[in-house]
């Protein structure tokens, strides 16, 4: 099984590199995707992942397809060398947590609209406009791969043990 690193790791704190054009297309890229959702798929409450989450100090991260309630797409979305190219100026503050920050849940002000800039696995350039959750996924993931964590940024951090959790997917 893949592990999900905790806080303590400093890859967590590592700025990740930019996926080089030469990666691009390739089976090795390829595979560390499917160890990306191989890992997710272990978390029941999980909707994204970033690569330094599975140790690799890369540029990417997925989102789950389940998260797509009405039209899950048959993978889960995959965004590389991505950049938020606009935020919108409205702000909510949202309750967050991280798969790699076990078991704590803060409040983190967040962009309600995201636009971000990716390429897919083959190096092909997109662009994807969100709001609600996936704009706040966007913003989370990439904080990853600039070394930040939601801890850093929330107020109001507590600790919530699982068995306390009530679900919500
Ligand atoms: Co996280």
């Amino acid at each position: 099984m893949i592990k999900i690193v905790q806080q303590e790791d400093p890859v967590l704190r590592a700025e990740a590199k930019a996926v080089a054009a030469s990666e691009f297309g390739t089976p090795e890229l390829s595979h560390l995707v499917e160890k990306m959702s191989a890992a997710l798929a272990t978390c029941d409450d999980g909707v994204a992942l970033a690569a330094p989450q599975i140790g690799v100090s890369k540029r990417l991260f997925i989102v789950a397809k389940k998260i797509f309630e009405e039209k899950p797409p048959k993978e889960d979305l995959v965004f590389i060398n991505p950049t938020i190219i606009a935020s919108s100026k409205t702000k909510k503050v949202l309750e967050e947590g991280c798969l790699s920050v076990r078991w704590m849940y803060g409040e983190v002000k967040r962009a309600e609209k995201v636009t971000l800039e990716a390429y897919d696995l083959n190096g092909k350039k997109f662009v994807h406009h969100a709001g609600g959750l996936l704009a706040q996924i966007f913003q989370h993931e990439t904080d990853h791969l600039n070394g930040t964590l939601f801890i850093d940024k929330a107020k109001n951090l507590q600790e919530i043990k699982p068995e306390d959790l009530h679900h919500h997917d």
